[in-house]
């Protein structure tokens, strides 16, 4: 179809919690698209027995963004050479959103939409309090909304879940969140400036993924 020739290329913003990781599961299973998630592939670099490894893991612990040299780099590597893709955490603010614009543009390839997961501040924080995740594969659990089969256990490898660094501690939480308002939402009058926002107030997934859903099949009939 020539919606495999042409592609369908994503980014989803959203606050600390709001849902991310969980939607681009959804997406990637309908849609044929490839996560990339910022936050997991620093995560993954963060383990690194070297200066960079240890330089990523102690901002992420404090909730502080990773510099845009660093993450210009890995999203270049992260992009290359695939057609359908979802960015869950990329760009983060105007500096990324620019640079990731050029980069596109030099490829002749457009951003298809940016979808903006639109969740209350004290839903965010009640999520990530009860967020396990599974370190290895970045596969996400909530104890209350999506427990898995055994407690503290992933359903897959059968391997221990635990909390990420950034989730334990209220006040890095909240800095994240104030980064989040900071740096991230003047993205969303840059794209809707573009035309191609739009927000999905999801205050429960079953209701937010059946916006996107509606969003993504209007994209793909007109397109
Ligand atoms: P990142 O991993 O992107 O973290 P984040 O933006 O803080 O987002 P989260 O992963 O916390 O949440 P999410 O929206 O994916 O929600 P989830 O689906 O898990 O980034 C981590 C760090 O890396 C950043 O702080 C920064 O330091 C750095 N970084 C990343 N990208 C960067 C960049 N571009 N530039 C610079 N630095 C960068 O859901 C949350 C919980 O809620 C889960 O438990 C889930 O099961 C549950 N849940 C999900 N949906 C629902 C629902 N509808 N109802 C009930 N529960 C739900």
């Amino acid at each position: 179809t020539s919606r495999s020739r042409e592609g369908l290329r994503l980014t989803i913003i959203g606050a600390p919690g709001s849902g991310k990781g969980t939607q681009s599961e959804k997406l990637k299973n309908d849609y044929n698209v490839q996560p990339i998630s910022t936050g997991q592939i620093l995560r993954e670099v963060s383990q690194e027995d070297s200066e960079l490894g240890r330089s990523i893991s102690s901002k992420l612990a404090a909730g502080e963004l990773i510099s845009n040299d660093i993450m210009l780099n890995i999203i270049e590597k992260a992009l290359d050479d695939k057609s359908n893709w979802l960015l869950d955490g990329y760009p983060r603010n105007p500096e990324q959103a620019e640079h990731l614009d050029r980069f596109l543009t030099k490829k002749n390839i457009p951003l298809s939409l940016v979808l903006y997961l639109d969740v209350p501040e004290d839903v965010l924080a009640e999520r990530v309090q009860d967020r396990w995740v599974h370190p290895g594969s970045g596969r996400v659990y909530n104890n209350i909304f999506s427990p898995p089969k055994v407690k503290g256990i992933d359903d897959v490898t059968g391997e221990p879940l635990v909390r990420r660094s950034d989730d334990k501690d209220i006040e890095v939480f909240k800095h994240r969140i104030d980064t989040f308002k900071q740096s991230t939402i003047p993205l969303l009058k840059y794209y809707e400036s573009k035309g191609i926002l739009y927000t999905i107030g999801s205050p429960n997934s079953t209701d937010g993924y059946v916006k996107i859903k509606e969003v993504l099949t209007k994209f793909i009939k007109t397109n």
